[in-house]
């Protein structure tokens, strides 16, 4: 049984969560980095011309560097990310579905500004294809996770 914390985190409340998660869960750990980094006015989404916006409304396919080293290998990967426009950022879709993830089990987590879980997962496994989705949900800190396998 070999697991993976995959995540994104613009602003470092997601990336906390995970590594503590990949600490408690005894899993391998990889972040998804944009190959452009998001600054403090590329997130200001009340701007309707920032970089968010228009990767969003525009649904863009959003670039990230480097690769996992045998993702075959991993029969769980939980993926975590910040909830933008009430489902997962765009750097997310495309990173994931450059992998196969047949026959995987997948565990989402998020964080957010108050929303819910809502539709993220379902969106969201059309980039996981093959996958088995376990569970989603919005948490605020890794022992909310403990259920998990
Ligand atoms: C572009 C953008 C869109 C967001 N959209 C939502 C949203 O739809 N609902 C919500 O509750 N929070 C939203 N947020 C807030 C983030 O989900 C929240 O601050 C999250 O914890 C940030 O995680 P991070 O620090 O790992 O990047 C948004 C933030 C950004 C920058």
């Amino acid at each position: 049984m070999k697991t993976l914390v995959l995540y994104f985190s613009a602003e470092g409340t997601t990336a906390a969560a995970a590594k503590q998660l990949a600490a408690i869960k005894q899993a391998d750990l990889f972040e998804i980095r944009p190959a452009e980094t998001y600054s403090a006015a590329d997130l200001r989404y009340t701007n309707p011309l920032a970089r968010c916006n228009r990767e969003f409304f525009g649904k863009k396919d959003v670039p990230a560097v480097g690769r996992i080293e045998n993702f075959s290998s991993y029969d769980t990967v939980m993926l975590g990310f910040p909830i933008w426009y009430g489902g997962a950022p765009n750097v997310v879709s495309t990173f994931c579905k450059a992998y196969d993830w047949t026959g995987k089990t997948v565990y989402i987590f998020a964080t957010s500004g108050g929303s819910a879980i809502g539709k993220t997962a379902k969106r969201l496994s059309t980039f996981l294809h093959g996958a088995v989705i376990k569970d989603a949900r919005v948490i605020h800190q890794a022992t909310e996770m403990d259920d998990w396998m």
